[in-house]
């Protein structure tokens, strides 16, 4: 039977999924930890720990439950989102995940938005830096209108060191991007478009390339966007393709990296324009509030599902973006 508090983390034993049963334990949650191999989650002493693969349906099954909401850390998402979502709409439970890969999306969007309704259960993949945040953001920019002509979409990072996860991930999902023209789903253009952006400090002006992320689908899926075009400056991109580049490394007693970031999102042009900028640091460690605050809100009601959903439209996104409890984090918007 589901305990209607207990949280489930898929993927505990990964560098995103520490972040994400600390800030559980931190909000007073008993996360239940998990992923394909008990050994792995050894360091986990104190906690309720459970292992099943992604391949094993009826052990997924098993894993879940007696769980409330099941947040899946384990990536590439292109392999472990679709079993794990299936198996949280079949035992009631609510699904969260942290891809940033535009088919991982598509495909819950498809495969379970109307077995989750019937279900009465909310899956929000992207609920993560990549994809949830500037959903998020924008949906707070465009309020109750829900559309726009123009967005573009900037991302600014002063550095990035990637993890083994991020590095996988990335060689994992070799689809051709999407971005949003004419109002629909559309390749992005090759090569890709490079231009400028100026981010708040301390990241500042910068070149930047036009990469789409997860944000383009589950924007797609519930605002009215003529024309969407993401970028990312050019210089933790340096850093991701070096093979030297270490895994980050703690700058704090949390375990937080010194990384620090810069998201933007723009509705119009010119004198019109509207804004939105996320800033803070470290995007591993700032995607464990947006997952803890997303669980928080879908034990105690606070969403508006059912079905599969993007992130702006399960959670009020002004309200969500102003309670996420993160000192380094800030969110504002015009
Ligand atoms: N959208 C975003 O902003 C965002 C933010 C953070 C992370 N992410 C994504 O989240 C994923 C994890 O990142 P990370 O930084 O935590 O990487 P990590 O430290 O390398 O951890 C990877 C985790 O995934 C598990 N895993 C990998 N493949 C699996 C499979 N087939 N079945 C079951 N478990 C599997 C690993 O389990 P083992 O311990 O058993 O190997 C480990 O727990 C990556 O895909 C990354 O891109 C996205």
């Amino acid at each position: 039977m589901t305990d209607s508090q207990r949280v489930l983390v898929y993927g505990a034993s990964g560098h995103t999924g520490k972040f994400v049963v600390d800030e559980l334990l931190r909000r007073g949650l008993r996360p239940v930890v998990a992923g394909r191999s008990l050994a792995r989650l050894a360091q986990f002493a104190e906690l309720d720990r459970r292992a099943a693969s992604v391949e094993d349906g009826p052990g997924l099954r098993a894993l879940l439950d007696d769980v409330a909401v099941v947040i899946n850390c384990a990536g590439p998402f292109l392999d472990t989102a679709l079993p794990l979502a299936t198996a949280a709409v079949e035992t009631g439970t609510h699904y969260l995940d942290v891809t940033a890969e535009q088919p991982a999306v598509q495909q819950l969007y498809r495969e379970l938005d109307a077995s989750a309704r019937s279900a009465g259960t909310v899956v929000v993949p992207a609920m993560a830096f990549y994809g949830g945040l500037a959903d998020l953001l924008l949906t707070a920019v465009l309020g109750p209108e829900a559309s726009a002509a123009e967005v573009e979409i900037a991302i600014g990072l002063d550095r990035w060191w990637p993890t083994e996860g991020t590095r996988v991930t990335g060689a994992r999902n070799t689809a051709t991007r999407l971005v949003i023209r004419d109002g629909v789903l559309a390749p992005i253009s090759d090569p890709a478009a490079t231009g400028k952006w100026d981010f708040p400090e301390p990241i500042g002006a910068q070149s930047t390339v036009e990469l789409p992320f997860s944000e383009v689908v589950t924007i797609d899926r519930h605002l009215e966007v003529g024309t969407l075009r993401s970028w990312l400056n050019t210089a933790p991109l340096d850093d991701l393709r070096d093979p030297d580049t270490p895994a980050p490394q703690a700058h704090d007693e949390h375990g937080r990296s010194a990384q620090r970031f810069a998201v933007e999102v723009t509705v119009g042009s010119g004198a019109q324009t509207r804004r939105g900028t996320a800033t803070g640091r470290d995007i591993y460690a700032t995607t464990a509030p947006l997952l803890v605050e997303a669980a928080v809100r879908l034990l105690d009601g606070r969403y508006l599902g059912p079905g599969a959903l993007a992130p702006g439209e399960a959670f009020a996104a002004a309200d969500f973006l102003t309670a996420i409890p993160d000192a380094d984090f800030e969110a504002v918007w015009h």
